[in-house]
């Protein structure tokens, strides 16, 4: 790169030099581990670069990518409606098949109304910059979502950020916050990166003592909690009627296998987004068959209960089997689970070995995390068999033990 007499510049060219170089030296050492192509899928078995795969960084929890109804569903959908639309929702971009699956998401969730973006990211961000401006507050959960955090940056609010789960923390931001103004509250509902679960009573609670507004982001507890995955309140047992919850966002990307995010409420606090989202006005929506195949995925998940129930033993196994050989998993409750490795070399080295095996994984580094906790994250699906797990984790023993990871 040419050499330039402006340090600004030269700080710039020093980065992208460095982050090059890193991805070279990776690549060369074969620990490069991200945007590895998959040229065939099926459930959790995948084919990359021509090698059979087991698939354990999945999103997709109930092992719905695939499934006929759902890909019959955007078929139809192509057929009637084309693959795009006619421009932004707002103006002449709005199908049928868009209403439908808002009508959809909102009975899911049982709130009064439903919109649709085109991304989870554009959701999130565009809803708390458009909720919240410079004379309120947003506290936000530690390790919350990127596109949460982008969200709050952009709003001009205060931003605080209190210690991940920690409700005194919490409340000490809440009773700190001025009296005027909004006070927004968010958290995901299953983080993404640890598969804990928010302490959604107590979040309720201090939310209700202090007038703020709660946003909770259901990426990851969308078919993942609940006993018929309806997601974090059936997951407590809390009545969405109270209302505790006054905007549910989710994605249609991970458990719905398409593409999207959603905003879920009361009529009058979604028509007000519906108007102000920018993401939602001002960006390209959701393509018709991919909204026709997220709303089949709700229908999916009503009709086979099955899957909840399996995805639920199966991150049960994982995690108590894992424990049991010794792995430090956090404190995941969920079907994420995080390996703790902490040690970058390490992870990289045990993502590579087990790829090697035929399991697919992914390691997390820092910055994304804390270096102490730099990990391994796996991810079970209601896709895969005892055995297929079992399998997995006796491939992450056997590894972790040659790298001095686990004790042999
Ligand atoms: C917690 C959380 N929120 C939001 C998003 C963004 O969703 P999408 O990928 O649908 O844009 C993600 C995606 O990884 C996520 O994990």
């Amino acid at each position: 790169m040419a050499k330039s007499q402006d340090p600004n510049e030269q700080t710039f060219l020093a980065r992208v030099e460095i982050l090059n170089q890193r991805i070279q030296q990776a690549k060369k050492q074969d620990l490069y581990p991200y945007m590895h192509t998959s040229d065939a899928v099926e459930g959790v078995h995948v084919t990359v670069h021509g090698r059979p795969m087991l698939q354990f960084a999945s999103y997709s929890y109930l092992d719905l990518l695939g499934h006929p109804k759902i890909n019959a569903a955007a078929k139809a959908a192509i057929d009637e409606f084309g693959t795009g639309t006619h421009g932004v929702r707002f103006l002449a971009g709005t199908t049928r098949v868009h209403v439908e699956l808002e009508k959809k998401i909102a009975a899911f969730k049982k709130t009064e109304t439903a919109v649709a973006v085109a991304s989870g990211y554009g959701a999130n961000f565009g809803t708390i910059s458009s909720l919240i401006g410079r004379h309120d507050v947003v506290i936000s959960d530690k390790i919350n979502h990127a596109s949460i955090v982008d969200g709050c940056i952009l709003s001009r609010a205060q931003f605080v950020r209190y210690e991940h789960n920690d409700m005194a923390a919490l409340e000490r931001a809440l009773g700190e916050a001025p009296r005027n103004g909004v006070k927004l509250v968010v958290a995901d509902a299953v983080f993404s990166m640890d598969g804990d679960i928010v302490n959604l009573p107590e979040v309720t609670r201090l939310c209700r003592k202090f007038k703020a507004l709660l946003m909770i982001d259901e990426a990851h507890s969308l078919g993942v909690i609940g006993k018929k995955g309806t997601g974090i309140e059936e997951h407590f047992g809390i009545d969405p009627k109270e209302g505790l919850i006054d905007i549910k966002m989710g994605t249609l990307s991970k458990t719905i296998p398409s593409i999207g995010g959603y905003i879920a409420g009361r009529a009058k606090l979604i028509n007000y987004l519906r108007h102000s989202i920018r993401p939602f006005i001002f960006s390209a929506p959701i393509p018709p068959p991919s909204a026709a195949a997220a709303k089949a995925a709700f229908e999916v998940i009503e009709d086979e209960p099955w899957r909840v129930e399996k995805l639920h033993k199966n991150a049960d196994y994982f995690l108590r089997t894992l424990r049991s050989r010794g792995f430090d998993t956090l404190k995941s409750q969920t079907a994420i689970v995080p390996i703790v490795i902490g040690n970058e070399a390490k992870a990289l080295e045990m993502t590579r070995l087990a790829r090697n095996e035929g399991i697919f994984i992914v390691p997390i580094l820092p910055p994304a995390v804390q270096p102490n906790t730099t990990r391994i994250r796996a991810t079970v699906t209601a896709g895969h068999s005892l055995q297929e797990i079992d399998r997995a984790i006796n491939t992450f023993e056997k590894i972790s033990k040659s790298l001095a990871i686990l004790r042999s």
